[in-house]
Protein backbone atom coordinates (compact mmCIF):
# COMPACT_ATOMS: atom_id res chain seq x y z
CA UNK A 1 0.00 0.00 0.00
CA UNK A 2 1.43 3.43 -1.13
CA UNK A 3 0.13 6.27 1.08
CA UNK A 4 0.28 10.10 0.95
CA UNK A 5 0.46 11.83 4.39
CA UNK A 6 -0.72 15.95 3.41
CA UNK A 7 -0.80 18.34 5.89
CA UNK A 8 0.46 22.09 6.84
CA UNK A 9 4.15 22.05 8.62
CA UNK A 10 3.81 20.41 11.97
CA UNK A 11 0.68 18.80 11.70
CA UNK A 12 2.06 15.76 12.05
CA UNK A 13 2.67 14.17 9.31
CA UNK A 14 6.37 12.87 10.31
CA UNK A 15 4.95 11.56 13.61
CA UNK A 16 2.09 9.66 11.88
CA UNK A 17 4.85 8.14 9.33
CA UNK A 18 7.38 6.77 12.13
CA UNK A 19 4.12 4.69 13.92
CA UNK A 20 3.57 3.55 10.60
CA UNK A 21 6.99 2.84 9.37
CA UNK A 22 6.76 0.55 13.17
CA UNK A 23 3.55 -0.57 12.98
CA UNK A 24 3.08 -2.15 9.73
CA UNK A 25 6.72 -1.80 8.48
CA UNK A 26 5.93 0.56 5.66
CA UNK A 27 8.96 2.56 3.88
CA UNK A 28 8.89 6.70 5.18
CA UNK A 29 10.26 8.71 2.42
CA UNK A 30 10.54 12.23 3.82
CA UNK A 31 12.12 14.60 0.87
CA UNK A 32 12.36 16.90 4.53
CA UNK A 33 14.48 14.42 6.07
CA UNK A 34 16.63 14.11 2.64
CA UNK A 35 16.92 17.48 2.18
CA UNK A 36 18.87 17.87 5.91
CA UNK A 37 20.79 15.13 4.57
CA UNK A 38 21.84 17.01 2.10
CA UNK A 39 22.23 20.13 3.42
CA UNK A 40 24.99 18.46 5.36
CA UNK A 41 27.27 17.28 2.56
CA UNK A 42 28.90 20.29 2.40
CA UNK A 43 28.15 20.40 -1.53
CA UNK A 44 27.13 23.62 -3.47
CA UNK A 45 24.00 21.51 -4.08
CA UNK A 46 23.75 21.30 -0.21
CA UNK A 47 24.72 24.95 0.73
CA UNK A 48 21.95 26.54 -1.50
CA UNK A 49 19.18 23.93 -0.20
CA UNK A 50 19.83 24.97 3.06
CA UNK A 51 19.81 29.14 2.46
CA UNK A 52 16.06 27.84 1.18
CA UNK A 53 15.09 25.46 3.64
CA UNK A 54 16.03 27.77 6.54
CA UNK A 55 14.08 30.52 5.14
CA UNK A 56 11.06 28.55 4.45
CA UNK A 57 10.74 28.36 0.87
CA UNK A 58 10.41 25.49 -1.24
CA UNK A 59 13.22 23.66 -2.97
CA UNK A 60 13.15 22.98 -6.61
CA UNK A 61 10.62 20.18 -8.25
CA UNK A 62 13.69 19.07 -10.01
CA UNK A 63 15.76 18.19 -6.58
CA UNK A 64 13.04 16.31 -4.49
CA UNK A 65 11.52 13.96 -7.73
CA UNK A 66 15.55 13.24 -8.26
CA UNK A 67 15.38 12.55 -4.67
CA UNK A 68 12.21 10.36 -4.72
CA UNK A 69 13.38 8.71 -8.34
CA UNK A 70 16.54 7.67 -6.26
CA UNK A 71 14.55 6.35 -3.22
CA UNK A 72 11.81 4.21 -5.15
CA UNK A 73 14.39 2.58 -7.00
CA UNK A 74 16.62 1.60 -3.67
CA UNK A 75 13.77 0.79 -1.68
CA UNK A 76 11.24 -2.58 -1.90
CA UNK A 77 7.87 -4.15 -0.24
CA UNK A 78 5.86 -2.63 2.81
CA UNK A 79 4.37 0.49 0.86
CA UNK A 80 5.77 3.77 0.62
CA UNK A 81 4.47 6.49 3.03
CA UNK A 82 5.07 9.74 1.16
CA UNK A 83 5.79 12.14 3.71
CA UNK A 84 6.08 16.00 2.49
CA UNK A 85 6.28 15.00 -0.66
CA UNK A 86 4.56 16.15 -3.31
CA UNK A 87 3.95 19.62 -2.36
CA UNK A 88 3.55 21.37 -6.08
CA UNK A 89 0.80 19.78 -8.63
CA UNK A 90 4.39 19.23 -10.03
CA UNK A 91 5.46 16.92 -8.39
CA UNK A 92 1.98 15.25 -7.98
CA UNK A 93 2.04 14.64 -11.54
CA UNK A 94 6.28 13.66 -11.59
CA UNK A 95 4.84 11.07 -8.83
CA UNK A 96 2.32 9.58 -10.79
CA UNK A 97 4.72 8.84 -13.48
CA UNK A 98 7.26 7.03 -11.16
CA UNK A 99 4.85 4.80 -9.34
CA UNK A 100 3.52 3.70 -13.25
CA UNK A 101 6.82 3.33 -14.20
CA UNK A 102 7.24 0.72 -11.34
CA UNK A 103 3.87 -0.73 -11.77
CA UNK A 104 2.47 0.85 -8.98
CA UNK A 105 -0.30 3.48 -7.64
CA UNK A 106 -1.04 5.82 -4.79
CA UNK A 107 -3.90 3.82 -2.52
CA UNK A 108 -4.79 6.74 -0.19
CA UNK A 109 -3.64 10.57 0.18
CA UNK A 110 -4.25 11.46 3.75
CA UNK A 111 -5.01 14.93 4.42
CA UNK A 112 -4.15 15.97 8.24
CA UNK A 113 -6.39 18.89 9.19
CA UNK A 114 -5.01 21.26 12.10
CA UNK A 115 -5.72 24.97 12.17
CA UNK A 116 -2.73 27.83 12.24
CA UNK A 117 -2.64 28.64 16.12
CA UNK A 118 -2.24 25.07 17.20
CA UNK A 119 0.69 24.52 14.04
CA UNK A 120 2.64 28.02 15.83
CA UNK A 121 2.61 26.12 19.18
CA UNK A 122 3.56 22.89 17.78
CA UNK A 123 6.14 23.76 16.08
CA UNK A 124 8.07 26.01 18.14
CA UNK A 125 7.73 23.32 21.36
CA UNK A 126 9.32 20.56 18.61
CA UNK A 127 12.69 18.68 19.18
CA UNK A 128 14.20 16.17 17.49
CA UNK A 129 16.67 13.26 18.97
CA UNK A 130 19.89 13.67 17.06
CA UNK A 131 20.43 9.87 16.00
CA UNK A 132 17.29 8.20 15.09
CA UNK A 133 15.05 11.38 14.60
CA UNK A 134 12.24 10.53 17.34
CA UNK A 135 9.95 13.87 17.11
CA UNK A 136 9.67 14.94 20.81
CA UNK A 137 7.69 17.85 22.28
CA UNK A 138 8.18 20.09 25.03
CA UNK A 139 4.26 20.48 25.66
CA UNK A 140 2.39 17.27 24.47
CA UNK A 141 5.42 14.29 24.10
CA UNK A 142 8.33 15.78 26.50
CA UNK A 143 11.75 14.12 26.36
CA UNK A 144 11.80 11.54 29.56
CA UNK A 145 13.20 13.37 32.91
CA UNK A 146 16.23 10.93 32.45
CA UNK A 147 17.05 12.72 28.76
CA UNK A 148 17.12 9.49 26.89
CA UNK A 149 15.23 8.34 23.80
CA UNK A 150 12.50 6.06 24.18
CA UNK A 151 13.52 4.39 20.99
CA UNK A 152 16.99 4.47 20.77
CA UNK A 153 18.34 5.99 24.03
CA UNK A 154 20.01 8.33 22.30
CA UNK A 155 21.06 11.59 24.71
CA UNK A 156 21.40 14.82 21.81
CA UNK A 157 18.63 16.42 20.90
CA UNK A 158 18.60 19.12 17.69
CA UNK A 159 16.07 21.75 17.27
CA UNK A 160 15.08 22.53 13.30
CA UNK A 161 16.82 25.71 12.24
CA UNK A 162 13.29 26.54 10.47
CA UNK A 163 11.49 26.15 13.60
CA UNK A 164 11.09 29.78 14.17
CA UNK A 165 8.43 32.03 13.62
CA UNK A 166 9.32 33.88 10.48
CA UNK A 167 10.62 30.91 8.68
CA UNK A 168 7.14 29.53 9.72
CA UNK A 169 4.95 32.37 8.21
CA UNK A 170 6.93 31.68 4.80
CA UNK A 171 6.57 27.60 5.41
CA UNK A 172 2.92 28.21 6.05
CA UNK A 173 2.63 30.68 3.13
CA UNK A 174 4.03 28.38 1.03
CA UNK A 175 2.06 25.32 1.77
CA UNK A 176 -1.25 27.62 1.28
CA UNK A 177 -0.27 29.07 -2.46
CA UNK A 178 1.34 25.97 -3.48
CA UNK A 179 0.72 22.60 -1.97
CA UNK A 180 -2.78 23.24 -0.68
CA UNK A 181 -4.07 22.96 -4.68
CA UNK A 182 -3.04 19.48 -4.30
CA UNK A 183 -6.02 18.92 -1.83
CA UNK A 184 -8.59 19.38 -5.47
CA UNK A 185 -6.34 17.45 -7.54
CA UNK A 186 -6.24 14.19 -4.84
CA UNK A 187 -10.08 14.68 -4.20
CA UNK A 188 -10.92 14.70 -8.44
CA UNK A 189 -8.77 11.88 -8.44
CA UNK A 190 -11.11 10.06 -5.27
CA UNK A 191 -8.21 9.69 -3.41
CA UNK A 192 -8.48 12.15 -0.97
CA UNK A 193 -9.30 11.47 2.84
CA UNK A 194 -9.96 13.86 5.80
CA UNK A 195 -8.22 13.01 9.26
CA UNK A 196 -8.47 15.30 11.92
CA UNK A 197 -4.99 16.12 13.22
CA UNK A 198 -6.06 18.00 16.40
CA UNK A 199 -6.65 15.18 18.70
CA UNK A 200 -3.72 13.25 20.67
CA UNK A 201 -1.30 11.60 18.35
CA UNK A 202 -3.10 8.34 19.61
CA UNK A 203 -6.55 9.43 18.58
CA UNK A 204 -5.03 10.71 15.22
CA UNK A 205 -3.37 7.21 14.64
CA UNK A 206 -6.77 5.49 15.22
CA UNK A 207 -7.95 7.32 12.34
CA UNK A 208 -5.32 6.74 9.81
CA UNK A 209 -5.75 3.22 10.90
CA UNK A 210 -9.57 2.78 10.22
CA UNK A 211 -8.48 4.47 6.75
CA UNK A 212 -5.78 1.89 5.54
CA UNK A 213 -7.86 -1.02 7.41
P1 LIG B 1 9.50 19.18 6.07
O1 LIG B 1 10.58 18.59 6.87
O2 LIG B 1 8.61 18.30 5.30
O3 LIG B 1 8.65 20.11 7.04
P2 LIG B 1 7.11 20.54 7.06
O4 LIG B 1 6.24 20.12 5.96
O5 LIG B 1 7.19 22.00 7.29
O6 LIG B 1 6.51 19.73 8.16
P3 LIG B 1 7.12 19.45 9.56
O7 LIG B 1 8.16 18.38 9.46
O8 LIG B 1 7.54 20.75 10.19
O9 LIG B 1 5.85 18.94 10.36
P4 LIG B 1 5.19 17.50 10.46
O10 LIG B 1 3.86 17.56 9.80
O11 LIG B 1 6.12 16.42 10.04
O12 LIG B 1 4.95 17.46 12.02
P5 LIG B 1 5.68 16.59 13.18
O13 LIG B 1 5.20 15.20 13.14
O14 LIG B 1 7.13 16.85 13.21
O15 LIG B 1 10.11 20.26 5.06
C1 LIG B 1 11.05 21.20 5.50
C2 LIG B 1 11.52 22.04 4.32
O16 LIG B 1 12.16 21.21 3.33
C3 LIG B 1 10.43 22.78 3.54
O17 LIG B 1 10.10 24.01 4.13
C4 LIG B 1 11.11 22.96 2.17
O18 LIG B 1 12.08 23.98 2.22
C5 LIG B 1 11.84 21.63 2.01
N1 LIG B 1 11.03 20.59 1.37
C6 LIG B 1 10.64 19.40 1.93
N2 LIG B 1 9.93 18.67 1.06
C7 LIG B 1 9.85 19.42 -0.08
C8 LIG B 1 9.20 19.21 -1.32
N3 LIG B 1 8.50 18.08 -1.58
N4 LIG B 1 9.30 20.19 -2.25
C9 LIG B 1 10.01 21.32 -2.03
N5 LIG B 1 10.64 21.58 -0.86
C10 LIG B 1 10.55 20.64 0.11
O19 LIG B 1 4.98 17.28 14.47
C11 LIG B 1 5.25 18.64 14.82
C12 LIG B 1 5.23 18.78 16.36
O20 LIG B 1 3.92 18.52 16.84
C13 LIG B 1 6.15 17.78 17.09
O21 LIG B 1 6.69 18.41 18.22
C14 LIG B 1 5.19 16.64 17.51
O22 LIG B 1 5.63 15.98 18.68
C15 LIG B 1 3.90 17.40 17.74
N6 LIG B 1 2.70 16.63 17.42
C16 LIG B 1 2.52 15.79 16.36
N7 LIG B 1 1.27 15.27 16.37
C17 LIG B 1 0.65 15.81 17.46
C18 LIG B 1 -0.66 15.66 18.01
N8 LIG B 1 -1.59 14.87 17.44
N9 LIG B 1 -0.97 16.36 19.14
C19 LIG B 1 -0.04 17.17 19.72
N10 LIG B 1 1.22 17.35 19.27
C20 LIG B 1 1.57 16.66 18.13
MG1 LIG C 1 8.05 16.37 9.22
Amino acid sequence: MNIILLGPPGAGKGTQARRLVEERGMVQLSTGDMLRDARTSGTEMGKKVAAIMDAGELVTDEIVIGLIDEKLHQSTGGGFIFDGFPRTLGQADALDALLARNGQSLDHVIAMEVNDDALVSRITARSTCAKCGEVYNDITKPIPSDGKCTVCGGTEFKRRADDNEESLRTRLMEYYKKTSPLIGYYHAKGQLRWVPGLGEIDEVAGSIAKILG
